[in-house]
């Protein structure tokens, strides 16, 4: 199979200052506890820090002006389109698409993905993307000393059936570098699409696994206003769903709209 480039890392703009963690992770503290006061004091905040200055780009990755109502039909006459034949059955296990096995831990992430009411969503096209187990992305403003792997490309997609259930079989991503500020590390995670019904409505966030110590060192998932928010971002380990001999289990569901909904990344808005 052709190598797919996959999405850019979070690494493509260093930031000119290059604090150290220290002065990072005080930031993060002040930022948390403003908000906290602030909540306390019966102002409303969205679910996300916006300009959250820990993340020094973030500035650059939202939206500045107003968003606009668009005609999802006039949309649909210039973005993708699929179909549930489009995708193959193949594609949701990640570590078939070349030769070769490609290198690290196994591990098979499953869940649903639902509304606010609790109701599966099916037929949901469902993409991921995600560094090797050495912490490489195949994208060429990832080049930190860390080995790709040439039979892992890290990209991969499906649909959900009728119980709105997803299941993927990859390997599980290291941290990498990400040059935020001096020995900036993401914690492990896996990047997720769910497309909606039309363009306009589709969501990302990011899935991360249980007890990373880079957690409270990391100014993207601290860029999510509340402990519960940020806890909705990390799997479970499913030790029912891990498959013996083959890989480890990991369980996530994903809610896309209400006050449970799952956090998503802030260039689509809030919801
Ligand atoms: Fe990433």
């Amino acid at each position: 199979m052709a190598e797919t480039p996959t999405a850019a890392p979070e690494s493509l703009l260093a930031a000119p200052d290059q604090a150290t963690q220290q002065q990072i992770t005080a930031e993060i503290q002040a930022l948390h506890e403003e908000s906290e006061a602030r909540v306390a004091n019966g102002e409303q905040l969205p679910r996300t820090l916006y300009d959250f200055a820990p993340y020094r780009s973030s500035i650059l990755r939202h939206p500045t002006k107003n968003p606009k109502l668009v005609d999802p039909e006039t949309i649909e006459l210039w973005s993708p389109a699929y179909g549930q034949r489009d995708v193959a059955a193949i594609e949701a296990d990640l570590t078939l698409q070349h030769a070769g096995e490609p290198l690290g831990e196994r591990i098979t992430v499953h869940g649903r993905v639902l509304d606010s009411w609790g109701r599966p969503v099916a037929n949901q096209l469902v993409e991921i993307w995600q560094a090797n187990a050495a912490g490489r992305y195949i994208h060429q403003r990832d080049q930190h000393p860390a080995p790709l792997d040439p039979n892992f490309t890290g990209a991969g997609r499906l649909v959900t059936n009728d119980r709105g259930e997803y299941r993927f079989t990859t390997i599980k991503p290291g941290p990498y570098p990400w040059k935020n500020h001096v020995n900036a590390w993401r914690p492990a995670h896996i990047h997720f699409s769910i497309f909606g019904s039309a363009f306009t409505q589709r969501l990302v966030t990011q899935m991360y696994f249980p007890g990373d110590p880079l957690f409270a060192l990391d100014p993207i998932y601290n860029s999510i206003r509340t402990q519960k928010d940020r806890d909705a971002l990390v799997a479970a380990y499913d030790h029912d769903h891990t498959v013996p001999e083959f890989s480890m289990g990991y369980r996530w569901d994903i809610v896309v709209d209400g006050p449970s909904a799952t956090w998503t990344e802030p260039e689509e808005g809030e919801h």
